[in-house]
């Protein structure tokens, strides 16, 4: 395992760090998470050298935190780094912080935290948490020992994330990226100010969730033509640790052979790994996918709201992923979320109103229909 700087901390934790959001029930569609293995994944990942643990107030249905706390006995929470997420859509005022933290503390059984972020904030959040005191709230508690280091995630647009960073002295952030996010949210630019200011940035979602690990057929072929093989998973990995600023990648393991696999990829993972000629590839790897997008729907939303609540831009976004992950639409969050609020295309009336408003010229009416059959929605 390799372990890397921190930025301005002046500490270094493993290049691999367990995200742990995605552990399984015992058996397929098991709402409760099956304990045993999920303590011997995380214990057999620290046991490979990994020293950061990525968990969050609500992941799992609010019992991540508390196997992690478990797992954590024997000896095991003095190897590792805890990073754990204030629920920033349930607190409104100081009281609620402080009895947050303590319930985190209570569930990971230690006696602090040491890096407690703000969750999946943007620019309207974080102002919010100002006028409520969060600043001062981090550090008397900082102060008090509970909380080691400030942070926050985020998912929003670049502009906010330069916002929110250059606005309060935070000690790391965590981000979305990998090489298709390279200009969406913080992207690129957010990962260069944040190490231009000697913030750590510690990446999420390095697989996009996993979609990254099997590669389409025209993808798969370039990834074969190249004279090293390896497979999807450490090509993803490693053009991540190639850059510097990077801290620690999360991923959120389910089975041994992961966290395996993993401990071997980032056993070499050091900042500039990667040769131009490798770099050459995946940027022809991204071409590649870019090549399987469905529609040039660029997400503007000049065409909504539709008079007949379609949610357009949502049905283009979710045709466009499974177009190029070759994923099952069943498994598609957000656009499960589009179902669930009724905002599908088949409320389409044919009015024409988006096609007018929509500045890319796209056949809307038409675009809607495949997508709703390509979905099954
Ligand atoms: N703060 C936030 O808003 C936020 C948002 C997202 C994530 N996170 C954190 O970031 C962590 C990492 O994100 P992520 O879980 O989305 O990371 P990820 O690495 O993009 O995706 C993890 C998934 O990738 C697959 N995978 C991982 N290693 C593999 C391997 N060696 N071979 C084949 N497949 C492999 C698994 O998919 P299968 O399950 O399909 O096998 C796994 O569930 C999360 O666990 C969570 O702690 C935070
Ligand atoms: S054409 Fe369909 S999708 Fe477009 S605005 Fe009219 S009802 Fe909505
Ligand atoms: S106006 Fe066109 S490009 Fe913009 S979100 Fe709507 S369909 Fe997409």
């Amino acid at each position: 395992m390799k372990y890397r700087q921190f930025g301005k901390l002046g500490i270094t934790g493993s290049a691999f760090g367990l995200g742990c959001m995605r552990f399984n029930g015992k058996a397929s569609g098991d709402s409760v998470i099956d304990e045993e293995k999920a303590i011997a994944l995380i214990r057999r990942a620290i046991d490979g050298g990994v020293t950061y643990m990525d968990t969050a107030y609500v992941y799992l249905d609010r019992t991540s935190e508390i196997v992690l706390g478990k797992a954590l006995q024997d000896g095991y929470r003095d190897k590792v780094t805890i990073a754990t997420k204030m629920p920033t859509e349930w607190v409104h005022n100081r009281e609620e912080m402080e009895n947050l933290l303590e319930n985190e503390l209570t569930k990971l059984q230690t006696d602090h935290i040491d890096f407690y972020l703000m969750h999946g904030i943007d620019r309207k959040k974080w102002e919010y948490f100002k006028s409520i005191g969060a600043p001062k709230f981090f550090e008397e508690k900082k102060r008090e020992g509970k909380i080691r280091y400030k942070c926050f995630s985020f998912h929003g647009p670049y502009e906010e994330f330069e916002y929110i960073l250059k606005d309060y002295d935070w000690d790391m952030v965590q981000i979305q990226y990998n090489f298709m996010d390279v200009e969406n949210q913080a992207g690129k630019k957010g990962l260069e100010l944040a190490g231009s200011m000697g913030i750590p940035v510690v990446i999420m979602e390095g697989l996009l969730g996993g979609r990254l690990a099997k590669a389409p057929a025209n993808v798969q072929a370039l990834y074969d033509s190249f004279p090293v093989r390896r497979s999807p998973v450490e090509w993803a990995f490693r053009w991540l640790c190639d850059h510097p600023q990077v801290a620690t990648v999360l991923s959120g393991c389910n089975e041994a052979e992961q966290i395996d696999e993993n401990l071997r990829i980032f056993d070499t993972a050091e900042p500039g790994i990667m040769t131009k000629e490798e770099r050459e590839l995946m940027d022809r790897v991204r071409q590649a996918y870019l090549d399987r997008t469905k529609i040039g729907c660029t997400g503007c939303r000049y065409c909504m709201p539709c008079p007949n609540g379609v949610d357009i831009p949502g049905m283009f976004a979710a045709w466009n992923r499974a177009g190029l992950y070759e994923t099952d639409p069943k498994n598609d969050f957000d656009l499960q979320q589009i179902v669930s609020r009724d905002e599908t295309a088949r409320h389409c009336v044919e009015c024409g109103a988006c096609e007018a408003a929509c500045p890319q010229h796209l056949p809307i009416i038409e675009s809607l229909k495949e997508a709703q059959a390509f979905l099954g929605v």
